[in-house]
């Protein structure tokens, strides 16, 4: 089937994003639609890694507004500043949180949400959209996480 991913079995964190990221840049190369792309890119973490959630906010009159996702259903606005994803924003940076409980201002989208990576796209030295992961468990995401999904944001940033 055209676009069906490859995951290789039994691998390690490093091994499973080293075989997506070339994937996702066959996904999204020959694509020039916003939303086909980041839907797509969402649906190949969620499927490949079994997060909770896996979706986009854009920035859209000041705000972010919910993009393509796959998950449960989440906050469609936050405003800049605000939980990890407005933060993020902020700070032009990513940030890793362990345990969102302890990350002041966390906005719980979803009760069972433990863990949370969220990584800025930039364009133009300016923040369009952020990527945010939440995982069930806590301490799931570090710095191989970061890494990659940079470069995955990174892929996408012309796309805008
Ligand atoms: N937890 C995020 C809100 C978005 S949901 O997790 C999908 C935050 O604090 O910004």
């Amino acid at each position: 089937m055209e676009n069906e991913l490859i995951i290789p079995d039994g691998s390690g964190k490093e091994e499973i994003y080293a075989a997506l990221i070339p994937q996702i840049v066959a996904l999204t190369e020959t694509e020039e639609d916003l939303v086909a792309n980041l839907a797509n890119v969402s649906a190949a973490l969620f499927q490949t890694f079994g997060f909770l959630w896996v979706g986009f906010y854009l920035v859209k009159n000041n705000q972010l507004v919910l993009g393509p996702f796959q998950g449960p259903v989440a906050c469609t606005r936050i405003q800049y500043g605000k939980g990890v994803c407005g933060t993020s924003w902020q700070r032009a940076q990513r940030i890793v949180v362990p345990d969102v409980e302890a990350f002041p201002g966390h906005i719980a989208c979803c009760s069972k949400s433990k863990s949370e990576i969220v990584v800025p796209v930039i364009q133009n030295n300016e923040v369009v959209a952020v990527l945010d992961i939440d995982s069930c468990e806590y301490g799931t995401f570090d710095e191989t996480d970061n890494k990659y999904l940079s470069q995955v944001c990174d892929i996408l940033t012309d796309k805008f």
